[in-house]
């Protein structure tokens, strides 16, 4: 592992084609003086976020994890006039200081950030008919990754695309006795996919600024 090299990567990519403007830097630095943990996507990740919204053309965009509202704005920017994206946190000053750095950025009419456990706020979304969701990033606690994606499965559409973050974790999620148990959530999503018709899916490891890790995109086709 060379992670000062990953990083002058991710720097040098940023520099060039990613580009990092005055809000989300400001939402990067509200985010720190508040003290939250400093583990949004890099600015590489979320500009593939970001493409991928294009990609499909999604309208509506569901969030597990809001933090500071980082990847939230660089996807809630890449949606349409009248798009919309609803992002789920289960931390209540988290989800105020995204609120403000999302308002800051512009996209406050665009996103929703609701306060709570994800699992608790999903049966409300299910009653008020919320999606079918065009992208759902699953990016929360780790456990309920696979829980998450079954949700997002049954509220999605043909052509929709779910996200999930953190799924290689330094390369654990090759071993079948590791003892994390979010490591054992990420391979029973594996396990999970493997028979599941309804998803076409793959796994990218990755390294930068955040070490060795990766996501799993998978695009929903439904007959
Ligand atoms: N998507 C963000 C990073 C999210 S970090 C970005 O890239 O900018 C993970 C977030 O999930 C944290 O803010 C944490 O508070 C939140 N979280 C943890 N458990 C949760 C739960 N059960 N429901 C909703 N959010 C949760
Ligand atoms: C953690 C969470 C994330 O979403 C991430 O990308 C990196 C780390 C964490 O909870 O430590
Ligand atoms: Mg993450």
């Amino acid at each position: 592992m060379d992670q000062a090299l990953f990083s002058a990567v991710d720097e040098f990519v940023t520099e060039t084609i990613v580009g990092e403007d005055e809000a989300l830097r400001g939402a990067v630095e509200a985010a720190e003086t508040a003290g939250l943990p400093a583990i949004q996507v890099s600015p590489p990740q979320g500009k593939l976020l970001a493409l991928l919204v294009r990609l499909v053309g999604a309208r509506m965009i569901l969030e597990f994890g809001t933090l500071g509202g980082y990847s939230a704005i660089l996807m809630a920017r890449a949606l349409p006039e009248d798009g919309k994206l609803i992002s789920l946190e289960a931390n209540s000053d988290y989800a105020e200081v995204a609120r403000r750095s999302i308002e800051a950025a512009g996209v406050g009419e665009k996103v929703e950030v609701r306060v709570g456990p994800a699992l608790e706020a999903l049966p409300a979304l299910e009653e008020e008919g919320a999606g079918p969701f065009d992208l759902v990033f699953i990016d929360a606690d780790k456990v309920n990754t696979p829980n998450y994606f079954a949700w997002a499965l049954d509220h999605t559409r043909s052509g929709s695309l779910i996200v999930a973050d953190n799924v290689v974790r330094d390369g654990t999620l090759a071993d079948a006795h590791d003892a994390d148990e979010a490591t054992q959530a990420q391979r029973h999503l594996h396990e999970m996919l493997k028979d599941e018709p309804r998803v076409d899916a793959t796994t990218i490891q990755t390294v930068g600024v955040k070490g060795y890790d990766g996501f799993l995109v998978a695009l929903v086709e439904r007959a």
